[in-house]
């Protein structure tokens, strides 16, 4: 078997709420492979996020290691980083907030082609323009801006935009949540072709766990900052071991056997 892409071990992180100490990650740890999508579902505040943003190296741990691609990921600085940095992309719940909402769609997309210098720059404009047929976008949106286009053609904007460097991972952290149903099962489909296309990893935040059960490979459920569960999707879903688990599963009808 090969060496995982991205491996976390005892990754810990506190804050302080009233003057108090806690760990909105507690202890963590997981393994994703190649092509494969880890789901994290847990309740709202169970660190989710948080998780998400250690290993995106948005915050530093207190505690723990993470290793991506083989290599040291926390030790890395600087150039290195930066550079490290194109391999691992994200796209978040609100793609609003993640974009200059009076950027046109070419130059939200042209600013990880120029960061990561993926293409020189005559090419830009058609790389983009492919960039934007690969999401399921029509090339003469490069001209709109980012509040002109519709809530689904920003996240897949914003897919493109992760993209542009060529990952190997991208952690998604509720991307999909703010999304009307129909719009979500479509960009669901998005990115599993992309993922089966390129053997893209994802880290897969979630609350929901039908959405979870339609697309992820393995899942770890978390609570209170703690990975207090994880297995392959159906068998988690099948018999879960957890009382979050439960839970979780109770929420979503549809999915709940026993029911
Ligand atoms: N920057 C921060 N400072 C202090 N507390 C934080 C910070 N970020 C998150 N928290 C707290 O950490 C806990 C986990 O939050 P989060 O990771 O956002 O959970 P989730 O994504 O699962 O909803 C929550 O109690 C939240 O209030
Ligand atoms: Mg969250």
């Amino acid at each position: 078997m090969t060496a995982p892409l991205l491996e976390g071990s005892g990754i810990t992180k506190r804050f302080k709420r009233g003057g108090e100490s806690f760990a909105a990650v507690d202890d963590a740890s997981l393994t994703l492979g190649l092509g494969e999508t880890l789901a994290v579902v847990g309740p709202s505040g169970s660190g989710k996020s948080t998780l998400a943003r250690l290993v995106l190296r948005l915050l530093e741990p207190d505690a723990g290691a993470i290793r991506f691609e083989g290599e040291d990921w926390l030790a890395l600085s600087g150039g290195t980083l930066r550079h490290k940095r194109a391999r691992m992309q994200a796209v978040f719940q609100d793609p609003l907030a993640a974009f200059n909402p009076r950027a046109t769609v070419e130059s939200a997309i042209a600013d990880p082609l120029r960061i990561h210098a993926v293409a020189p720059r005559t090419q830009r404009r058609e790389q983009i323009a492919e960039l934007l047929r690969r999401v399921g976008l029509d090339p003469a949106l490069s001209s709109r801006t980012i509040h002109e286009i519709s809530g689904g053609q920003r996240q897949r904007v914003a897919i493109a935009r992760a993209l542009a460097s060529h990952p190997r991972l991208v952690v998604l952290d509720e991307a999909t949540s703010a999304l009307d149903v129909s719009v979500r099962g479509q960009v669901l489909d998005l990115l599993a072709r992309l993922q089966a296309e390129e053997n893209l990893s994802y880290l897969f935040i979630s609350h929901d766990l039908a959405v979870v059960h339609r697309f992820a490979h393995h899942v770890a459920v978390m609570d209170g900052g703690r990975i207090v569960e994880t297995g392959t999707v159906d068998a988690v879903i099948s018999d879960p071991q957890s009382r979050i688990a439960r839970t979780l599963l109770a929420a979503a009808p549809r999915l709940n056997r026993k029911a």
